[in-house]
């Protein structure tokens, strides 16, 4: 569900032409829905009020600090991978015991600004990390809340590029290590073992690996209960999926009612840190089209869009709903629509069947509001797009397009 509807014949976002926005701020644009974000955000959240619960939104998904207040705003946490983006919670207003921090390779400088932060728990990915957040903790006189990932080798049934719950993944630890690496860091004077995590991938069309997941991790709660370890937090992480294509991903409801009848009751507080599910459909990628080319065996739309603006096409062949700005009623005809960059994997849809479409005409590619702006570079020399967020009649420019001078104001 989103607000990119058609009204008196052209899309709009929420209360605007979407074709105004293009003329103000130019193409390629991004543009998101503020209400939709605020419905998504609260759709899922409520539907884990029957748990203590708290969602941390996934940062990467989407890092716009507008973004990030919005969330906030609405009592949320978020979910960290990097200084970079616990600089950019902070900065939104994100208070640090609602900030929980994941990833695979935390360097020192890192650990210190999360510790100094005083964040929730440290995800933490391997017995080499538990030693050096120790080690930073008790120099800075701290004592640091952990939880272990767990990785329950699981399969996510998604692209293997997004599933991380698998034995050959380089995610958490195993149960086998969980166990020692939990007796470790009752020993640890800087470790406090608060939790237990896991994130099995992204894109989930379906509720049974979460289930799966819970169940193993359930049975080594046990396990720990037994021992005397006394875990009070649970994070499933993030990987609700949403719906590009023809996917049926399970309701956010759905989600919580399993959710919930299999924790009722345990003296546990579950945190969520869902990305795609709350951003993905909040967000268009605007582009006019600049050329026209049929070869014998295609044709092709060349766009102001490209694999920098969007990558997730080339990276992964993902699927993106392409729908008409203003629709003319022209009849179909099978399309590849391409950016300017020099690849091949520059492409945003193959063997698409669109409306016939001329030069200057404006596309909107849909569910580009994850992992969009977010991966986003500047390969080609291509200043970034600007990003705009509608929030009913309103409009507010939350990024500036990129300019030359950007491209090059580092550089020495
Ligand atoms: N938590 C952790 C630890 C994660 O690594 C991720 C995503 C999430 C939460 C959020 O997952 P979500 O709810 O958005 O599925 N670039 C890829 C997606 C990569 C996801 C990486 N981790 C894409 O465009 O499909």
């Amino acid at each position: 569900m989103h607000y990119f509807e058609y009204k008196n014949g052209s899309m709009h976002a929420e209360e605007v032409p979407v074709a105004d926005l293009a003329r103000e701020y130019g193409t390629p644009l991004y543009v998101y829905s503020a209400s939709t974000l605020r419905r998504h955000f609260k759709a899922f959240d409520s539907a884990f009020n029957g748990l203590e619960h708290l969602t941390c939104f996934s940062v990467k998904a989407n890092s716009n600090i507008s973004v990030l207040r919005m969330m906030a705003e609405l009592g949320g946490g978020m979910d960290i991978v990097s200084g970079g983006e616990l600089f950019r919670a902070l900065k939104a207003g994100v208070p640090g015991n609602k900030i929980v921090y994941s990833g695979v390779g935390k360097k020192d400088h890192e650990i210190r600004e999360a510790l100094a932060a005083d964040i929730l728990m440290f995800n933490v990915e391997s017995m080499q990390e538990l030693s050096r957040i120790n080690d930073i903790a008790l120099d800075m006189g701290r004592v640091a809340r952990i939880s272990f990932r767990i990785n329950p080798d699981v399969d996510p049934k998604t692209h293997p590029y997004i599933s991380t719950g698998m034995k050959k993944n380089k995610f958490g630890l195993d149960i086998e290590h969980s166990r020692k690496a939990y007796d470790l860091a009752l020993e640890l004077p800087g470790i406090d073992p608060v939790g237990m995590d896991c994130h099995i991938g992204s894109q989930l069309t379906s509720i049974e690996p979460f289930m799966e997941t819970l169940e193993k991790l359930l049975r080594f709660y046990n396990e720990l209960e037994e021992k005397g370890v006394h875990i009070r937090y649970l994070d499933l992480g993030g990987g609700l999926g949403i719906t590009y294509d023809q996917e049926e991903p399970p309701h956010p409801e759905e989600f919580g009612k399993a959710l919930t009848d299999a924790l009722n009751g345990l003296p546990l507080t579950l945190i969520l840190e869902p990305g795609r599910v709350i951003a993905g459909n909040m967000g268009i990628l605007v582009t006019e089209v600049q050329y026209l080319k049929s070869t014998p065996s295609k044709n092709f739309v060349i766009v102001d869009a490209a694999m920098n603006d969007l990558v997730r096409p080339a990276l992964y062949q993902s699927y993106h709903g392409i729908g008409e700005v203003e629709p003319r009623g022209r009849a179909c005809k099978v399309y590849d629509v391409v950016g300017p960059i020099c690849e091949t994997s520059d492409f945003l849809a193959r063997d698409r069947e669109l409306p016939e479409t001329e030069q200057g005409e404006l596309l909107a590619v849909y569910s580009a509001g994850a992992y969009g702006f977010t991966m986003a570079s500047n390969y080609n020399s291509r200043p970034r797009p600007a990003e705009v967020m509608v929030d009913g009649e309103k409009v507010s420019v939350i990024r500036k397009r990129e300019t030359y001078q950007d491209l090059v104001a580092l550089e020495l």
